[in-house]
């Protein structure tokens, strides 16, 4: 396997940033992670876009013109003969001597770039069963809706949700209302059959596939709510589901040992997962 460091193409096993990488000391830094099917990059504007939002947010410029970014990505997957799996790229601040402050604006952003192969991208009998999972104390700091590798909260929810016998965890802020998933957004089916997820503020990371999934749900003409639901309304919906780039609509078939619904994916997330790679771009 091959990754791009800082503009180098090198073998994965060699692949490092130096120790005082501001990624690696500080989690200063953001990422993006998008899907690849059949050769295409799935939603990359989307995904550009909001990399430059996150950049912004946390002012570091970005590494390269966006086409020159472009060509990196196409050529990552090349060299790794990937057509189907997931492509990871991150900017950090950069390497300087440690302080919390912004170093100089000398200081070059690192750009790293990463994929895989996964054939297919989700196993279909994670689809066809869906998935446990369990709730965790939302307790991240007030903008999530940058995506930064500061992701401990997540790492102690997913293996909390491990622990429990699940395989995704749902974030619940202090009002009892779900935030998003550990690694996803969350999405209910409510009893009035209507499409609800929350509103993309600064509680919650604002989904690419989250967003498109608003496309798709146009097209097949399913009404869709943001609003705030609680883990009471989440346990009574006809349908609970995830979504990300890694997953695209995976359904979620028990919370804290209470089945949802019947105990089976639901026909929406199989409905919108089918339609889905013709409405993104
Ligand atoms: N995670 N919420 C959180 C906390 C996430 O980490 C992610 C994505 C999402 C879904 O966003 P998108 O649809 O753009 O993938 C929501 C990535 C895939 C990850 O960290 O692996």
């Amino acid at each position: 396997r091959i990754a791009y460091v800082n503009g180098r193409y090198v073998r994965h096993a060699d692949a490092a940033v130096h120790v005082l990488d501001r990624g690696f000391v500080f989690a200063d830094a953001v990422y993006e992670v998008c899907q690849v099917q059949q050769g295409y990059i799935v939603d990359l504007s989307r995904h550009l876009d909001r990399l430059d939002r996150s950049l912004a947010e946390i002012r570091i410029r970005p590494p390269m013109p966006r086409a020159a970014l472009i060509g990196i990505l196409r050529q990552v997957l090349r060299r790794n003969l990937v057509t189907n799996g997931l492509v990871y790229l991150q900017v950090t601040r950069g390497v300087a001597k440690r302080d919390h402050v912004f170093p100089s604006p000398e200081v070059r952003p690192t750009l790293v770039v990463t994929a895989k192969s996964l054939t297919p991208v989700v196993n279909a009998a994670r689809y066809a069963s869906g998935v446990r999972a369990a709730t965790v104390a939302d307790n991240r700091w007030g903008r999530v809706d940058i995506k930064t590798v500061g992701l401990l909260p997540n790492v102690l929810a997913r293996q909390q949700a491990k622990e429990a016998g699940a395989q995704e965890a749902i974030f619940v802020d202090a009002e009892g209302n779900v935030t998003e998933g550990g690694a996803t957004n969350l999405w209910i089916v409510d009893r009035a059959g209507t499409l609800v997820t929350r509103p993309a503020d600064h509680g919650i990371l604002n989904g690419i596939t989250r967003t498109t999934l608003m496309d798709v749900a146009a097209a097949l003409g399913l009404a869709v709510e943001e609003r705030r639901f609680s883990v009471a309304e989440m346990l009574e919906a006809r349908e609970v589901f995830v979504t990300g780039a890694t997953t695209i609509c995976l359904p979620v078939v028990s919370i804290d040992g209470h089945t949802i619904a019947n105990g089976h994916p639901g026909m929406t997330a199989q409905k919108i997962r089918e339609a889905f790679f013709a409405v993104a771009e």
